[in-house]
């Protein structure tokens, strides 16, 4: 296991009516903005529970944060931050709000000309309006980490940021708001929960246990329950057995110690950024090519995936591996989330060819091991053809 820090401040909230608790975490005396997406919260009781734990508070509020939150409408929250000397920002929706807030949080105190730079190109997070989050979506984690991505309009760009001003200052998680969720988000979501995971656990062994072994739990949870959750939306139990898993797939926890992967994320970024396709279809989409074409790189890993996650234990390797990669695949299409470019028609023709243009200019090297070259990205997707 490699040195590590491991630092998560987030207080979490966890359970039925956690919302009317928030009160006791908001600073007192200041301004709060609530910020939401395009309205769920308002049609199922959500926003109306947070009005009613604000009671006692100054507060306004910003929608209209869509999915994969665009700078360009994020700025326009930025201004009202900034107006209306904003103390305190409140995230109630899916990883677009908790991750648009978040960049709000940080573009407010930017001093430099550009607030994207700190997307593209790293420039610090000096200073951030504290926040906290009512989390709508099992998926992303942004509810415990401090990471957002962020989409610009004008440039087809989406790209991440990470600092520690930005970890929520607490995050509710209470099930019974999951129950709204259409299948799609649903599917959605396991997805990209169980793909955190893989991208820090299917790489190269490092003698991590613990991280093997909780990296595994969560991948059995979510394959166990991923199917009820999406088909029976009112299963309470099972609803909490996901976002337990989501949230603990990205907060650093499983990560500790161990190299991490991120490959297929940072390919999907770029299909969504171009495509518009959902960021989960686009993970359901790389991800089994990405294994077949790396699959001499992750041996080990794929092999310890295959025995502890699939129970293949008994053919030779390489059949192992192949039905591992073939059940992952098998699991995300019986959610319904495609995972072949003829999936998604709506895709434009010469997709690949502009992605892989993106990356050959970037010079970008992505992987464990820095070894995915634009040429090695476009044999992943020429494979999902
Ligand atoms: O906007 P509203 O009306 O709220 O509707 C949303 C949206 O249309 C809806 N929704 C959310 N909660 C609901 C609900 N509908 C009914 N009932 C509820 N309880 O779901 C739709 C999708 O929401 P969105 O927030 O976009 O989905 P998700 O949580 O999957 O977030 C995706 C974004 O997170 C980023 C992705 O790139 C993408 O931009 N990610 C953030 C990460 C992070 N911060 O660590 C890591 C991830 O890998 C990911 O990249
Ligand atoms: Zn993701």
């Amino acid at each position: 296991m490699r040195h590590f820090q491991l630092y998560n401040p987030v207080r979490v909230l966890f359970g039925v009516n956690q919302i009317a608790n928030i009160g006791r975490y908001i600073p007192s005396g200041v301004k709060v903005l609530v910020t939401y997406g395009g309205g769920s919260i308002k049609q199922n009781g959500v926003y109306d529970q947070v009005r009613d734990a604000l009671k006692g508070f100054e507060w306004t509020e910003f929608g209209g944060i869509e999915p994969n939150p665009k700078y360009e409408t994020l700025m326009k929250a930025v201004e009202i931050v900034r107006r209306d000397n904003i103390g305190f920002l409140l995230a109630v929706g899916g990883g677009s709000v908790m991750d648009g807030t978040k960049f709000i949080a940080a573009a407010a105190c930017f001093e430099g000309e550009d607030p994207y730079t700190i997307c593209t190109e790293g420039a610090e997070v000096k200073k951030a309006v504290p926040l906290g989050c009512v989390a709508t979506l099992p998926a992303t984690g942004s509810e415990m980490n401090a990471g957002a991505v962020i989409s610009r309009l004008s440039t087809q760009e989406k790209f991440a940021f990470h600092s520690p001003l930005v970890f929520p200052r607490f995050s509710v998680l209470d099930p019974t708001v999951t129950l709204s969720l259409p299948p799609r988000q649903r599917a959605n979501g396991v997805v990209d929960a169980f793909i955190h995971v893989t991208e820090q656990y299917l790489t190269y062994p490092a003698d991590a246990k613990v991280q093997d072994r909780f990296a595994e739990g969560l991948l059995l949870t979510l394959i166990e329950e991923g199917a009820n959750y999406v088909n029976k939306p009112d299963d309470i139990d099972t609803a909490s057995n996901v976002v337990w898993a989501a949230t603990m797939a990205l907060n650093g926890l499983i990560a500790a110690g161990v190299p991490e992967d991120w490959a297929t994320h940072q390919i999907g970024h770029e299909i969504t950024a171009l495509e518009g396709l959902d960021h989960a279809q686009t993970l359901a989409l790389v991800w089994p090519g990405l294994h077949k074409v790396m699959r001499a790189s992750k041996r080990e890993k794929l092999l310890q995936f295959a025995e502890r996650v699939w129970n293949l234990r008994e053919d030779g390797e390489d059949k192992r591996i192949d039905e591992a990669i073939a059940r992952t695949e098998a699991f995300f299409r019986s959610l319904g989330v495609g995972t072949r470019i003829a999936d998604y028609p709506q895709m434009s023709a010469g997709f690949i060819d502009v992605i892989v243009e993106r990356f050959r200019k970037r010079g970008t090297r992505l992987g464990e091991r820095a070894e995915i070259d634009a040429d090695t990205v476009r044999r992943i997707l020429e494979d999902r053809k």
